[in-house]
């Protein structure tokens, strides 16, 4: 990492319930309920050359996360954009990351806190590429998780929710101590699903693209991009569920998200092994650096 400043220690304003604080001062009191109960929403979004990617999808659905854990944002959909947008703009940012989530706040401390007070925060910040500059050279390491991807009827599974990431925390570290670079989770049935934190698609040896049916997992805004991206080109995508063993059909495989970007994958634990870029990633890649450059 580049980037060693603590996250608590850093310069500038953080937008918090609809007015700007020095970053330092951005506080919560230790007895809030997003913190002890995970009633927390978030959203990671990218600045590129000044301009949020995608910024009303991700207001979109950081209202829609909070409407499935049980709170409504008390900002609208616009009032967010034009928030993020001042956030970036007073940062000074070029490239780099957005953070917006809502949280209950403090009034009661019970698993029950119906009339809690719901904050809203957007933080913004200058971040490099997500995975290391070896890794996304060599292609990811990954490692299969021992967490699976609850069933819909386990969790709400729709939501960009903090308690979602208790799993993908846990299986990323596990990962990593082991000398990989991220997990690879399967879902309750034992399908494919997602890395900790972006989405999965494989090359398959066909010419198709295949991508697993986001149905327990998030159904990301770069996984979206780039299954239109790559309609565009005429490539055929198909969305179904996919078994861990048919990961030998692929040539090659990737990850999407707004922190991930693309970023192709290497190999699994040792049982698969993708030694080369094909040109649909490297088509796939260029096309989407355009289009969020554009
Ligand atoms: C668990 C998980 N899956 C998928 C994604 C990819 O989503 P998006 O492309 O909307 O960033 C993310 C990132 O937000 C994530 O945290």
């Amino acid at each position: 990492m580049t980037d060693i400043i603590p996250f608590d220690q850093r310069d500038g304003y953080i937008w918090y319930n609809g007015e700007f604080v020095e970053w330092k001062n951005a506080k919560v009191h230790v007895l809030n309920h997003g913190l002890h109960y995970a009633s927390c929403v978030f959203e990671g979004e990218r600045v590129y050359n000044k301009k949020i990617f995608k910024s009303n999808e991700h207001s979109q659905r950081l209202h829609k996360s909070a409407e499935i854990i049980g709170f409504k944002v008390p900002f609208s959909v616009e009032q967010l954009n034009a928030a993020k947008e001042a956030a970036v703009a007073k940062q000074n940012i070029t490239d780099g990351y957005v953070r917006a989530f809502a949280w209950r706040g403090s009034e009661k401390m019970a698993i029950s806190a119906q009339h809690n007070k719901i904050h809203v925060a957007i933080a913004c910040w200058a971040w490099p590429p997500y995975y290391s500059k070896e890794a996304r050279e060599a292609g990811l390491k990954l490692k299969f998780a021992r967490y699976k991807r609850p069933s819909p009827e386990t969790a709400p599974v729709a939501a960009k929710a903090a308690g979602l990431y208790m799993i993908c925390t846990i299986s990323k570290h596990e990962a990593e101590s082991a000398g990989y670079n991220d997990a690879l989770m399967l879902d309750y049935r034992g399908y494919l699903a997602e890395a900790t934190g972006a989405n999965l698609f494989l090359v398959m040896k066909n010419g198709e693209l295949h991508t697993p049916l986001p149905d327990c997992f998030l159904n990301g805004i770069t996984r979206l991009t780039v299954i239109d991206l790559a309609k565009k080109r005429g490539i055929k995508v198909v969305e179904r569920h996919i078994m861990p063993e048919e990961l030998s059909d692929a040539m090659d495989a990737f990850l999407t998200g707004s922190a991930a970007e693309i970023t192709r994958i290497g190999s699994i634990e040792d049982k698969f092994k993708y030694p080369k870029i094909s040109q649909m990633t490297l088509d796939l890649m260029q096309d989407y650096h355009n289009l969020v450059r554009s």
